[in-house]
């Protein structure tokens, strides 16, 4: 293969555009694992955000885990005003966040569903036609874990994944989904969603000694040349900074 076949989606994250060589590929999906606030749900809204703010691109959040009020005011801390972007159609919330909560059944959109039998075409449907309603160009799931919990097993939970994947890939946006980091893999066990999606990146906060460092890496991404780096990146008020310092140097 000669060269990159995919144009790049750029996130607008300072430091890991280049790492990526221009961005995100363009009509994938790619997974973004994380220890629980390593800064995975501020990558997402940086991705929308940017995306709508700078590159002229639609996007929705589908939210597993924190409802649309708590997320639009942690974000607006980073100066990320999602209210005026809701407002101005450019960025839509889907607020799934009740499933984890609701014992009995909970509305996305319009659609009914109850907890024991939620479905993932239910969830699908709704994004379809978000996507569809919006021309969004950039689509987050964050976290996919309260769903995936709801597959223990490894067969059900890739037949999952393949039907979601599925979905997002007929919208032809550009798309992350979340996911918690629980235990190290230090066994060396790959989990199946690896293998599902087009490209991994994986963001932790290691003990080097003097405190936490949080390093972010790019696992895989598939057809495409990538920084293979251990590389610092920091959060602050301004949001996610990846620096071009390695994990080993420091
Ligand atoms: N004002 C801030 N300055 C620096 N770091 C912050 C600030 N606000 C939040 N953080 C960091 O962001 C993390 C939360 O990010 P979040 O995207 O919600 O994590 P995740 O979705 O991976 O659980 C916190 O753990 C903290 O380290
Ligand atoms: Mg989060």
């Amino acid at each position: 293969m000669k060269g990159t076949s995919y144009s790049k989606v750029p996130t607008g994250i300072e430091g890991l555009d280049s790492m990526l060589e221009g961005g995100l590929p363009k009509g994938r999906i790619i997974l973004i694992r994380g220890s629980p606030g390593a800064g995975k749900s501020i990558f997402c809204s940086h991705y929308l955000f940017n995306g709508a703010t700078k590159f002229g691109e639609n996007g929705i959040y589908v939210s597993l885990e924190e409802s649309k009020h708590q997320l639009f005011r942690e974000m607006k801390l980073f100066n990320m005003d999602f209210k005026s972007l809701e407002d101005e159609n450019q960025v839509a919330f889907i607020d799934a966040s009740p499933i984890r909560h609701s014992p009995a059944e909970t509305k996305l959109g319009n659609i009914r569903v109850g907890r024991r039998d939620f479905s993932l075409m239910a969830l699908g449907k709704v994004i379809q036609t978000k996507a569809e309603e919006w021309k969004a160009e950039r689509i987050v799931i964050d976290p996919l874990t309260a769903l995936s919990l709801q597959y223990p097993d490894d067969l059900r939970r890739w037949e999952m994944m393949l039907d979601l994947l599925e979905i997002l890939s007929q919208t032809s946006a550009t798309c992350i989904i979340t996911e918690d980091l629980r235990a190290p893999s230090l066994a060396g066990e790959i989990p199946i969603e690896d293998y599902a999606v087009h490209g991994v990146i994986l963001m932790q906060s290691l003990d080097m000694g003097k405190g936490a460092v949080k390093t972010i890496r790019i696992v895989k991404m598939r057809e495409s040349k990538h920084d293979d780096q251990t590389r610092i990146y920091q959060i602050d008020e301004g949001g996610i900074v990846v620096y071009p310092t390695t994990a080993w140097s420091i």
